[in-house]
């Protein structure tokens, strides 16, 4: 089956976590648009999304979906996003579409992050796909030179601005045996906003297509 064709599917597949009258958090990117297609057809059974980018808020609301803000309204039970790489124990990297930041907030909201992706975003190892870093821009040199001293290939996403105004560099060259210590150690330089690594808020459950990921 080809890639567009999973997406779909695992768009779809994820409406069965949807409750009754839930708030709904929802991520970014394509995989994402084929979940809030579906969503639209439950909008008067929910009260509403939050919603991780701006992209994201104005699909929701062209399909009649109320876009509530974070802020005014309690826990999540659901968050449901795409991934640009998922290994074997649901850490992910993120960031493709450059909303990494506002997908990590409303990730850290929810009670499950259902992940949807199509098969080719699985891997056994992370950082074949460049890791997007979130970084204030007057020090996009600094966690450059910062994350060069590691062992990684930064590279300026020139001509991106993120939803919070920030900009992406993007890392090549990692091999990500460990996760969670990378997204830690990376969360503590100076002038990084947020790591595209989800490790230590991972997926609680990955559908690759329609299918739940063993
Ligand atoms: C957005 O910043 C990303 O984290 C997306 O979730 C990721 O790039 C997946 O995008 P697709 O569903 O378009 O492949």
């Amino acid at each position: 089956m080809d890639h567009a064709s999973e997406k779909r599917q695992a768009g779809e597949a994820a409406i069965r976590y949807v409750e009754e009258d839930a708030i709904v958090g929802v991520g970014t990117g394509s995989t994402v648009a084929y979940f809030i297609d579906a969503l639209a057809d439950l909008r008067n059974r929910i009260q509403g999304a939050v919603s991780s980018s701006e992209q994201s808020s104005t699909l929701l609301r062209e399909r009649g979906i109320p876009v509530l803000d974070l802020n005014a309204v309690g826990p999540l039970t659901l968050y449901v996003d795409g991934a640009d790489e998922c290994d074997p124990s649901r850490h992910l990297i993120k960031g493709g579409g450059a909303a990494l930041t506002r997908e990590k907030i409303v990730a850290a909201a929810a009670t499950k992050f259902v992940c949807i992706i199509d098969s080719s975003k699985r891997v056994d190892v992370l950082g074949k796909f460049p890791l997007p870093v979130e970084v204030i821009p007057m020090a996009r040199s600094l966690v450059g030179r910062e994350i060069a001293r590691r062992g990684g290939q930064p590279v300026w996403r020139d001509g991106v601005v993120t939803d919070n105004g920030n900009w992406i560099l993007d890392v090549h060259g990692l091999r990500i045996t460990d996760p969670v210590a990378l997204e830690t150690e990376l969360n503590q330089l100076a002038g990084v906003v947020t790591v595209g690594l989800f490790a230590r808020r991972r997926a609680d459950v990955v559908l690759v297509g329609s299918q739940v990921m063993g």
